[in-house]
């Protein structure tokens, strides 16, 4: 079997990263860039930090921020408008996934402006053309759009969220600058972070894991499980943060390239029709697909168990992967996500509508264990 493996050009690391900016930006070439943030980040001030980098370095910007939690159709045609209009070169994404991934749909499509209707990019679309060069810098330690060759938009129309996979949308360079996460709330930290190790779990069970992905998802789980914790507790404590910010991103190099499962599938539709956080809805989710995925997974779970720190000497595999999922389910509540569906407002009603869509979800044959309908409305019926 032929794999492909598909990351960034170049990544820079480490606290204060984002000052390489300004060189990046003269290697690329560029001459002016649109920065596509969130209104969040501006208030916060973590748009500022990056764009003091480009104010003392005279690079000319404009700065577009109607990006929304969970982004739609529009955030990313009225970022087409907004990059004509200003003449630039050069993206600079500065956020978590909405923004990074609004920025990919906008580079995508100034590139191939037969996609202008944006849902027509849904799936693996046939865009001929690279995106805009863009330079991604995470604020959540989440998602890892910054690396990633996915990017997720809410079709407002069908009310249903986009998984768009295009290896032309990856960003040229991503810059994992913690300073830009010391000001993530308590809450955001948690589900971020879970929704890293999500992609740490899922890209390793997945149908499309082999060696390689491994090797990078049982170490993001290994961080992750050290780090999310005192990034939680600490958020000034640069090693809980970059610890954070490196691992979520190396779960992202791996399940990029080798997909996810059931748990992003049934969360998606959590996010379109109730607006529920990505990482939280993926956190509630998580154990009870583990378990459900169990017989597909008793040689992987131990592996889950061991990286997060269970001594597993004298368990029977049975016993061991249990002990990978109740590892799971305690950092979801040592983190303070929320365990039951009835919590965020979604009722046993509404179950019908998420099990429609978490079946057509692009993650879902991804996962280890083949579902059926039947089966996602009983997943959800118990985290009720
Ligand atoms: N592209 C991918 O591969 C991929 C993978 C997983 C999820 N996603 C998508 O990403 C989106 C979620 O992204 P996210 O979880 O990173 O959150 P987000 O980008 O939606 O941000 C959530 C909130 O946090 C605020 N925020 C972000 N960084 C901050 C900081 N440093 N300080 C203070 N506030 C800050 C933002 O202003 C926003 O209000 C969803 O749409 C999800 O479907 C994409
Ligand atoms: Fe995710």
């Amino acid at each position: 079997m032929v794999q492909r493996f598909i990351l960034n050009e170049t990544s820079y690391f480490g606290p204060g990263a984002r000052k390489v900016l300004p060189e990046v930006i003269q290697r690329l070439g560029k001459k002016k860039a649109l920065v596509v943030t969130d209104k969040g980040l501006i208030q916060f001030g973590v748009a500022k930090m990056v764009t003091d980098v480009l104010d003392e370095a005279a690079v000319a910007y404009d700065v577009f921020s109607e990006v929304k939690p969970n982004p739609t159709v529009k955030n990313v045609q009225d970022g087409v408008a907004a990059f004509k209009a200003s003449g630039a070169d050069l993206l600079v994404a500065i956020g978590g996934g909405s923004a990074m991934d609004t920025a990919k749909g906008i580079g995508i499509v100034v590139a191939n402006p037969e996609f202008a209707d944006v849902v027509s990019l849904e799936g693996c679309a046939p865009t001929k053309n690279k995106s805009v060069p863009m330079v991604a810098l995470p604020t959540t330690a989440g998602t890892a759009a910054e690396t990633t060759i996915n990017y997720v938009i809410i079709d407002e129309e069908k009310k249903k969220k986009m998984v768009c996979v295009d290896p032309n949308d990856i960003p040229a360079v991503a810059m994992i600058d913690a300073e830009l996460m010391y000001s993530l709330p308590r809450g955001l930290t948690a589900a971020t972070g879970m929704d890293a190790l999500t992609h740490a779990i899922e890209g390793y069970i997945t149908k499309g894991a082999w060696e390689m992905s491994d090797m990078f998802e049982i170490e993001a789980i290994r961080m992750i499980s050290r780090y999310l914790p005192v990034a939680v507790d600490e958020p000034q404590n640069p090693e809980g943060r970059n610890g954070m910010a490196v691992a979520q991103y190396i779960a992202g190099m791996a399940f990029s390239n080798v997909g996810l499962g059931l748990v992003h599938g049934m969360a998606h539709p959590m996010g379109s029709l109730f607006d529920v956080p990505h990482g939280v809805a993926n956190a509630l989710l998580l154990p009870t697909v583990m378990e459900y995925n169990m017989p597909e997974c008793i040689d992987k779970y131990p592996r889950i168990a061991e990286a997060m720190g269970v001594d597993i000497k004298g368990l029977t595999p049975q016993e061991a992967s249990q002990a990978a999922v109740d590892a799971v389910r305690a950092l979801a509540i040592r983190v303070g996500i929320p365990q039951h569906l009835s919590d965020l407002g979604i009722k046993e009603s509404d179950i019908p509508a998420l099990a429609e869509q978490a079946i057509a979800d692009v993650c879902t044959p991804g996962n280890p264990r083949d579902c059926s309908l039947e089966d996602i409305k009983a997943l959800y019926r118990q985290v009720l």
